[in-house]
């Protein structure tokens, strides 16, 4: 990474260190720049290694071969993710609680529209998470038919690695959706503590992530807004992806410019059209961060950001393992039908690849493998986690509702 790179993303880091409590950034549809979670844009232990993949692969080949046993295994793992595939979704649509019935004790986030709260059902006095969003703010920033779609999608899933939306209600002025509360706090958090992870931490996320994009895929959703900010580690350590404001059902392409700068596939940028390969290439950049501790595209703007991923050149950190390094030369692939994940083997062909050649999906995907991080905790409300963030200034409730129609669903 070049000096004046290296200037620029320190700068940044502490930026994104601050930013974590006040303003982060987001470019709307009509390209306007706004204040949200960390730079969005929206237009319009480790895995215990058991030896269940072949050791002896080709160095050139990066496609693990299986044995028997390994291929048992597959096996059993191929009907696991049926399984959760046709889970039926937990999601409540007519809910008999209203936000009169929780009393929102602390902001775990911040983000466009309103904040995310730590919440107490009155009367169980289980906590949860509640995302309220402004709804006079979603309309201005015509984000309406995204937060829909949030809740759309978000209330069909059923899923370990995915967090859980209970229920969605308003009032005159707010959208709430109630969510399980993820108490180990933002990978972001732990990633920044850390500097970079070790090569099997960083491996144990991606193994996670990779399944909850076969998840989503496997029900033709998009997911969108891939980054350290919105992964969340459950009190054992395990993933949970929050964050669903991007996520689309879509059966062949969509053409709306939304992620985050670092993050965005080169077709978003050309306005090609997109499908799911825009997710396959933000899980190259967030292995790379991962590892590396910075993102492989960077700049002080994102014009600058984007003409370096639509250059594609990434300089590869001489730490990075062999099989790390070519995992990502093949995510980080500017054709799209060359992009691993993104071809006929689909989410398969990034699973056999030699990077992940000691991963037990199946004990994975069971949680029966121990996390590198298992975040502290005290108790089931305790925020330790969470950055602290100042009171919001309390507004007049508006009179009427001049909105609810836009959100009938809600
Ligand atoms: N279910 C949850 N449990 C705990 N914290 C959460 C949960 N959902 C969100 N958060 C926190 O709130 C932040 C903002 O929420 P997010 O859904 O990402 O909103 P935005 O769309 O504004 O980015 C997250 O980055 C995370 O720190
Ligand atoms: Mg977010």
């Amino acid at each position: 990474m070049p000096l004046k790179l290296i200037t620029n993303f320190v700068s940044s880091f502490l930026k994104r260190n601050e930013t974590d409590n006040s303003t982060k950034e987001t470019i709307s549809a009509s390209g306007s720049l706004k204040s949200s979670s960390l730079a969005s844009i929206s237009f319009s232990p480790t895995i215990t290694i058991q030896g269940l993949w072949s050791k002896k692969d080709d160095q050139n080949d990066m496609t693990v071969v299986k044995t028997t046993v390994e291929n048992e295994r597959w096996v059993a793992h191929q009907e696991q993710l049926i399984h959760w595939q046709n889970q039926p979704p937990i999601f409540d649509p007519y809910p008999a609680l209203g936000i009169q019935d929780y009393d929102l004790l602390e902001t775990l986030g911040t983000g466009t529209f309103g904040r995310v709260w730590l919440s107490k059902q009155r009367k169980t006095k289980q906590y949860f998470a509640i995302k309220v969003l402004k709804k006079a703010d979603i309309v201005k920033l015509k984000q309406v038919e995204h937060i829909n779609s949030e809740r759309h999608v978000l209330s069909q899933i059923n899923f370990p690695f995915i967090v859980q939306l209970y229920c969605t209600f308003q009032d005159h002025e707010n959208l709430f959706m109630l969510q399980e509360y993820v108490i180990g706090g933002e990978l972001f958090r732990h990633l920044r503590k850390s500097g970079r992870f070790p090569n099997d931490t960083a491996r144990f996320y991606a193994a996670e992530i990779v399944l909850a994009l076969e998840y989503l895929h496997s029900k033709d959703i998009i997911y969108r807004d891939l980054k350290p900010e919105n992964i969340l580690l459950d009190h054992r350590g395990y993933i949970k992806i929050t964050d669903f404001g991007f996520a689309k059902k879509v059966l062949d392409r969509t053409w709306t410019l939304c992620g985050t700068p670092e993050y965005l596939a080169p077709e978003i940028i050309q306005s090609k059209g997109h499908s799911k390969s825009v997710d396959w290439w933000s899980l190259g950049i967030l292995i790379f961060e991962m590892m590396a501790g910075y993102p492989p595209f960077y700049d002080d703007n994102h014009f600058g950001i984007y003409e370096r991923i639509l250059g594609g050149k990434v300089q590869y950190p001489s730490y990075f393992e062999n099989s790390g390094k070519d995992l990502l030369k093949k995510l980080l692939v500017i054709d799209r039908t060359k992009r691993l994940g993104n071809m006929k083997g689909g989410a398969q062909d990034v699973k056999k690849h030699k990077w992940f050649r000691n991963t037990d999906w199946h004990a994975l995907l069971n949680k029966t493998v121990r996390a590198p991080i298992i975040p502290a905790h005290s108790n089931d409300y305790d925020t330790s986690n969470f950055e602290k963030y100042p009171d919001e200034a309390k507004n007049k409730q508006p009179e009427g509702d001049p909105f609810r129609d836009l959100f009938a669903d809600f």
